[in-house]
């Protein structure tokens, strides 16, 4: 492939439906210098090896063309220069707050956060469907009697949205308000919206919006702390001390966000991948393999992850030679999870979907310190709404294969997913 067409390659929307030949063209090069300065590494071996380099700096203060004179002001007066969220830091900070978080989060410190939150996931799953069965606007029931649902829309969207303003204690009804917000986040992520400086600072700007919000849904609760995440953070209960007030106001943001955007089109590949796969359907229809759904998750965050690639999301901090190329210090650095989860030198038969494959040490989560914080949520989310889908949809068929997609190449789904049954069990 010529280099200076790679990110216009990846770019490419004529790829979303199926990015996987071109990451196939990728890997022949693991490393490749591509147009913008970046280099761009699609192989196994070396993504792994590059997301447990500390000379890989995910600090934007580090970035080459990080401006410190940049303001951060939320849209009214409000928590202007809030600190950059863990995502974007590196050790020691990076480490203390992903440690105050874990503490709040669930396992191994509170287990019963997760748990306890297991049968609201059924709850809120089993109301979703049973609205299935009552549809009848325009893409609901026709003369035969079967009826059309969007499986984004009617569910995979909703769902993860009402379990992460549970956790966080954020109203649901707030979603008008923060919606916005952290759809313009994502869109900072996104690489076909822009260059590196202008989506920071979109994603710095955003960021301060929704601190502005976790600020004012803070102040109102003042003195009345619930059993939630944030009021957890902001007491320090139980762990090794309470976590700054501009801190948590800036990883509330991050987790509200990274809480309902990745999930959604987990579930939604997950039920593509399904109809396309009938077999595994059925097996997990039959409800005999207790094992087969957190499989089957686990495979999908392998073939069909939501996360495909950290767009410029490391910069190097040193010269470092990785896949016979060094990349000079101050580059930035492209991870291509969902290639190196797809590389034939590790992964046997990679672009079969197989949930029974042995092993199974898929990047769809990331690697290193940065390893998906999420991932005890994503996981019970995932497995109870496709086991709950494939149970309770009679016959479900696919209406249009491939779907339309989100413009997104690196958070990549369907944007939605049209689906019709004879009705719901
Ligand atoms: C980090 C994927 C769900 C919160 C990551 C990373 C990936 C990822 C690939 C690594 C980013 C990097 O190295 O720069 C996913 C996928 C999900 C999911 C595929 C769903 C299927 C969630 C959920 C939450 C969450 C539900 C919040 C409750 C985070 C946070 C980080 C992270 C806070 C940063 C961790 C750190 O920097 O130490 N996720 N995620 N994710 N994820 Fe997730």
């Amino acid at each position: 492939m010529p280099q200076d067409s790679i990110w216009q390659q990846i770019l490419d929307y004529s790829h979303r439906a199926d990015p996987y030949p071109l990451y196939a063209e990728l890997r022949k090069t693991p490393v490749v210098w591509a147009e913008d300065g970046s280099y761009v590494v699609s192989t196994y071996r070396e993504i792994v090896a590059l997301l447990h380099d500390p000379r890989l700096s995910s600090d934007r203060r580090n970035f080459p063309e990080y401006d410190a004179d940049a303001p951060t002001q939320a849209s009214e007066e409000g928590p202007a220069g809030l600190p950059p969220p863990f995502i974007q830091t590196d050790p020691p900070d990076h480490d203390r707050a992903r440690r105050l978080l874990t503490w709040n989060f669930g396992p191994p410190h509170r287990p019963g956060r997760i748990d306890s939150m297991i049968p609201d996931m059924f709850g809120i799953v089993t109301g979703e469907i049973d609205d299935f069965a009552g549809k009848d606007d325009v893409a609901g029931k026709d003369r035969s009697g079967t009826t059309r649902v969007d499986i984004v829309d009617d569910f995979a969207y909703p769902f993860p949205v009402t379990v992460i303003c549970r956790l966080l204690g954020v109203p649901r009804d707030d979603e008008p308000r923060f919606q916005a917000m952290s759809d313009a986040v994502i869109k900072a992520v996104d690489p076909t919206t822009g260059g590196i400086t202008e989506r920071q600072r979109r994603r710095d700007k955003a960021n301060a919006d929704l601190g502005q919000y976790f600020a004012e849904l803070l102040d109102a609760r003042r003195g009345q702390p619930g059993d939630d995440l944030l009021s957890g953070l902001l007491s320090g209960d139980g762990a090794e001390a309470a976590m700054p007030y501009e801190q948590v106001l800036s990883n509330a943001a991050l987790l509200l966000v990274a809480g309902h955007e990745t999930t959604v089109n987990l579930i939604t590949n997950g039920m593509l991948t399904l109809l396309r796969h009938p077999e595994v359907l059925d097996r997990l229809r039959r409800g005999d393999e207790p094992d087969l759904a957190a499989r089957v998750v686990e495979e999908l965050l392998r073939y069909e992850p939501p996360v495909q690639f950290l767009a410029n999301s490391r910069n190097t901090l040193d010269d470092i030679e990785v896949g016979g190329t060094t990349i000079p210090k101050g580059s930035p650095v492209t991870l291509v999870l969902a290639a190196g989860s797809r590389d034939p030198d590790f992964v046997h038969d990679p672009d079969r979907f197989d949930p029974d494959r042995e092993h199974n040490e898929h990047l769809g989560f990331g690697g290193g310190i940065h390893y998906c914080f999420g991932a005890p949520l994503a996981r019970p989310e995932t497995q109870i709404a496709l086991t709950e889908l494939a149970c309770r949809l009679r016959n479900p068929r696919l209406l249009a294969d491939p779907p339309p997609y989100r413009a997104s190449p690196s958070l990549r789904g369907p944007r939605h997913l049209l689906v019709e049954i004879d009705g719901v069990d």
